[in-house]
Order: C-alpha cells, then sequence, then structure tokens
C-alpha cells in the first residue's frame, strides 16, 4: 500500500480560482467527439494550472479555459527538456459517480519525477486538488462507450527565461484531460513486438525511472523502426549486456508460465515503475498466483515460447491497460507466445482490474478514489 500514501505537504492554502470556458462545446458536438475518440485527439473544454517561482512558490491555480500557453523562446524546458508528466484516468461508475484509481501513487511519482529533475516537487496535496477538480467540471467528458475514460495528463514544464544549464527558478504545473478509448486502434486480438537490439531506452544512474518527456523522445527512432517493421510496439533491453528485458516504450511488460506464475522485469532504476504493475502484481498475489520480480532474458524468452513453458505476455499501463503481446521478432526471427491471441490468466486478470477500476467488483485495496 506504499504506493498509496501522501505526504502531506500543504504551504499553507493554495485555493483555485475557477473560470469557467465562456463558449464550451455543447453537448450535441461532445457526443458527436465522444462516440469514436481514440486515443489523446479529444481535448476538453478547460485545464488546471499552477505557477511556481522562487520568490512566491507555488500560486496562482486555477481551472480555465484550455488554451495555449505563452512561453518565451528562452524558457528552460525549450532547451534543456526539464519536463516531466503523469498519465492516469477517471472512470464512470455504475451509479453515475466519478473515480480516480489510486490518484496518490501518481502524485507521489510525480514527485519523484521531479526530484530526479531536479525540479521544484509540487505538493502531492495540490496534484490530487487539481487532478479532482478538472475532473469534477469535465466529468460529462468520459465517453459512454465500452472501455471510455477520462485521461488525465498532468505536466510541468521549466518556464525560466535563461539559457545557462541549470535547474529552473520558474515552472507551470498543469493538468489536461482528453476522453479515450483504447490505446491501440487495431483490430487484432494481441500486439506485436520488435525488439531494439540496438536502441537503448535509458541506463543505469540515468532517468527511466522518471517519468520526464525525454525518455519517450529517446525511445521514438525505435519505435519507429518497431512500426516501419511492422510492428505494434518495441521492447527494450538493458543498456549494460542488452540481453534482459526491461519494458515498451510505454508500458510495463509481463510473462505467464506454464506453470502458471508470472515473471516481470525488476524495478532498478531503469523502468518505470507502473502503477498498473503493481495492482497486477497484488492482484495475481492474492490468487495465490506465484509472481516473480526477476530479470528474464530476451534468449531465454525466445526459447521458452519455443518450448511452450512460456505461454502468455501482456503489457499493461494506464494508457493500455492490460495488452496480449502475441508475437516478438528478435533480429530476424519471429516467435509466437501461446496461442498468438490472448491468453486466460491475461483475460481474467484484465477483467478483475478493469472492474475494480470502474467499480463493478469490489475494491478491497481502496484504490478506487470516488470524486463524486
Ligand atoms: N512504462 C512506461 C515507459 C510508461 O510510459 C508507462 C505509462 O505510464 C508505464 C510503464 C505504465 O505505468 P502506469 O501503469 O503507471 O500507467
Ligand atoms: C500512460 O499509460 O499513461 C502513458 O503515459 C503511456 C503513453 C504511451 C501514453
Amino acid at each position: 500500500m506504499m504506493l498509496d500514501q501522501t505526504t502531506s505537504d500543504m504551504p499553507g492554502q493554495l485555493r483555485f480560482v475557477e473560470l469557467p470556458h465562456p463558449s464550451p462545446t455543447p453537448p450535441a458536438e461532445r457526443a458527436a467527439r465522444l462516440e469514436n475518440p481514440g486515443f489523446g485527439r479529444v481535448f476538453t473544454d478547460h485545464m488546471a494550472t499552477i505557477r511556481y517561482s522562487e520568490a512566491q512558490g507555488w500560486y496562482d491555480a486555477q481551472i480555465c479555459p484550455r488554451a495555449p500557453f505563452q512561453m518565451d523562446p528562452a524558457a528552460g524546458v525549450l532547451h534543456y527538456a526539464q519536463e516531466i508528466f503523469e498519465g492516469m484516468k477517471a472512470y464512470r461508475l455504475p451509479d453515475g459517480g466519478t473515480a480516480l484509481f489510486r490518484p496518490r501513487a501518481n502524485a507521489r511519482r510525480f514527485r519523484a519525477s521531479a526530484e530526479r529533475m531536479a525540479m521544484v516537487p509540487l505538493p502531492e496535496e495540490l496534484f490530487l486538488e487539481s487532478v479532482r477538480r478538472l475532473v469534477k467540471v469535465e466529468r460529462d467528458w468520459i465517453p459512454p462507450i465500452e472501455g471510455g475514460s477520462l485521461y488525465l495528463r498532468p505536466f510541468m514544464i521549466a518556464t525560466e527565461v535563461f539559457l545557462g544549464v541549470k535547474p529552473s527558478a520558474e515552472y507551470i504545473y498543469a493538468v489536461i484531460a482528453s476522453s479515450v478509448g483504447a490505446y491501440f486502434k487495431g483490430e487484432a486480438p494481441a500486439v506485436s513486438l520488435w525488439v531494439s537490439q540496438e536502441f537503448t531506452r535509458s541506463a543505469p544512474g540515468g532517468t527511466g525511472a522518471a517519468k520526464c518527456g525525454g525518455n519517450y523522445a529517446a525511445s521514438l527512432v525505435a519505435q519507429t523502426e518497431a512500426t516501419r517493421r511492422g510492428h505494434d510496439q518495441v521492447l527494450f533491453l538493458d543498456a549494460v549486456e542488452r540481453r534482459w528485458i526491461e519494458e515498451l516504450g510505454g508500458m510495463n511488460i509481463f510473462f505467464v508460465f506454464d506453470d502458471g506464475s508470472i515473471r516481470t522485469p525488476p524495478l532498478g532504476g531503469t523502468i518505470l515503475a507502473g502503477i498498473t504493475r503493481d495492482s497486477i502484481i497484488q492482484l495475481a498475489r492474492d490468487r495465490g498466483l506465484t509472481v516473480a520480480e526477476t530479470p528474464y532474458a530476451i534468449d531465454q524468452c525466445q526459447a521458452d515460447a519455443a518450448s511452450g513453458r512460456l505461454v502468455e505476455a501482456f503489457a499493461c499501463g494506464t494508457a493500455a491497460v492490460v495488452t496480449p503481446i502475441g508475437r516478438m521478432t528478435l533480429g530476424e526471427n519471429e516467435f509466437v507466445i501461446g496461442s498468438g491471441g490472448p491468453g486466460q490468466l491475461t483475460q481474467s486478470i484484465s477483467q478483475t482490474l478493469t472492474a475494480i477500476q470502474r467499480g463493478t467488483a469490489p475494491d478491497p485495496y481502496g484504490w478506487v478514489d470516488r470524486i463524486d
């Protein structure tokens, strides 16, 4: 439960000002946009913003109309990429209420990312309040479709105007919201991975465990190569031996074996500590399954797929939820995992997790954070 605890670190009381949009999207137009939103292209009318300066601390908290930022061309983020973000979802509950999933864990990770990037950590209570307030205002943007949710993207950028290389003394923190359906648009029942043997995503001592934009920039050339070769996602290996499986560009990875045990790469500072990953480990252990957080070599993975010992694999994350992995390509060799489609345990874990998130199953862990 460690992930869900917040540190109470509010410096006095910062009040949010709510500035409603002067011409919000008409309900009929919104309904049309929510029919088939895809992922990350439909945005709501409002955003949350808070500013920081060394002189004033955190100030000017607003829920305001979503609008472009005015930024000086010398703002730190544009040059040295001091930027972090989070990803979380709000769900519609069966009784019409709204809930977030483990938001305190996101608040805590946002703080950890800020510390790694030498940014000023946003008090966790402010993070939670900004997200909850925005969801309350935008609850009607949760698509009423299967798998629909409101994806929240809290982020922070360095805005000090200065070209010397140093941590910024000014920041903008903001939360935007996007109505989303499934992350993967294909009809395929499982995704395919291309293993990157040349490009790595992060290295020991680097920023792999932080959710900073730079990690994603570093992953794009490999993701582009994966797409060019007809695969859905790239799978990264460790930067030292290029042998140990780490994670995908935006998801963690799990493997299921024929003895019913599960394995996922350990958190060693080079991969993101996924909240979905943590939740799945808990759910699997509570079913009595053995879950190992131990390194798994890509050559062993290929051998286990061939021998039938490896029966399922899946990717997981807030955006992707639980996504079955059907095949992988390592060098010139493509191999199929299990049936090549969604495995039984993958489907069952996915159902349990999404039922808790959407309030259709009991929540024994206190993960669901009801907003209204
Ligand atoms: N790994 C990376 C690199 C990610 O971007 C994400 C998505 O946030 C994850 C893993 C999964 O993390 P979470 O389950 O907290 O969304
Ligand atoms: C998320 O799952 O929230 C992410 O940030 C991953 C990204 C691929 C959208």
